[in-house]
């Protein structure tokens, strides 16, 4: 596996590559990895013959009292997680060498990032769709993927790259959950043992609004009255709990179309997020 600490070194990596022919398979991530991620290499790796996995903090996708400083970090784990698994390159470029001083371009999208997570964190989308915009210039992919679990952004980056005629194509793999059901998330480290169990309420919420909509359910309100409920009793805070168009991120009052069901909660000062579709 090679370690790429320069945009130049990355460039040159996937030139070489280029010449001989080959796919390029790319996941872009913020370290600490899991099997979350890990599942995106696999996925990645299916429809390329090199994988390049990235690791960067992005300072500019945090809120001023978010956990930019405090994300867990751990680089020798993520590489010896990336050589099993079988990355080719790990593109792992410092902050300045991301953002000049005087950085001042920004990639914005306007529609889809109104709602849920962007009306809870503003700026946050403008700053994931920016450096997924530099990562995809630096690599240069044939295929990029993202993961279910973040439904919102990887609806936002195929938008993105729809409209700004990115040639790359978007995959988007499906979540990865722990035994009991819970959500892999980076941040689930923040969690004491209480507040993991408790957090459980959210996965749980989903499959219960599922089976109501099995059954016949097509209610939004109710769907989401009913997890936010459980959210409450477990101890959750809840954020948001929202039915919108799968397509459009429209809020929906009745399940007349392929819908997500997305929630955003706090467990002690921890913010998860997670989500299901629905019809
Ligand atoms: P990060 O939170 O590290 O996530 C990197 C990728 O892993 C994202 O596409 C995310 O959706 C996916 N992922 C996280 N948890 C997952 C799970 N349990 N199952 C499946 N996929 C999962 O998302 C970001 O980083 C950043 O915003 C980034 C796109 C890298 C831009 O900075």
């Amino acid at each position: 596996m090679i370690i790429c600490r320069s945009i130049d070194a990355m460039r040159s990596q996937v030139r070489a590559w280029r010449r001989e022919g080959l796919r390029i398979g790319f996941v872009p991530t913020m370290g600490f990895l899991h099997d979350g991620h890990l599942s995106l290499v696999d996925a990645a790796a299916r429809r390329a013959d090199r994988v390049v996995l990235s690791i960067f903090v992005n300072p500019t996708q945090f809120g001023p009292n978010e956990d930019f400083e405090a994300y867990p970090r751990d680089a020798a784990r993520d590489e010896a997680l990336c050589r099993a698994r079988g990355v080719q390159a790990l593109f792992y470029p410092e902050r300045a060498a991301m953002y000049a001083a005087d950085h001042s371009t920004w990639v914005v999208e306007e529609a889809l990032t109104t709602g849920l997570c962007g009306r809870s964190r503003p700026g946050h989308f403008r700053g994931v769709t920016t450096v997924v915009t530099k990562l995809f210039n630096i690599v240069q992919p044939d295929v990029a993927v993202f993961g279910r679990k973040d439904a919102q952004q990887a609806l936002v980056i195929e938008r993105m790259v729809r409209d700004l005629d990115i040639p790359v194509e978007v995959v988007v793999a499906p979540i990865c959950r722990e035994a009991d059901g819970l959500a892999l998330s980076s941040r689930n480290v923040y969690l004491s043992p209480d507040e993991r169990r408790r957090a459980l309420c959210l996965s749980q919420g989903l499959r219960a609004a599922e089976a109501r909509v099995a059954a016949g359910e097509r209610r939004a309100a109710v769907l989401c009255a009913d997890l936010a409920a459980a959210i409450q009793a477990a101890g959750g805070r809840v954020d948001y709990v929202e039915c919108v168009s799968r397509r459009t991120l429209a809020t929906l009052s009745t399940l007349d179309e392929p819908a997500l069901l997305a929630v955003a909660a706090f467990f002690g000062r921890t913010r998860l997020i997670d989500n299901a579709y629905l019809g």
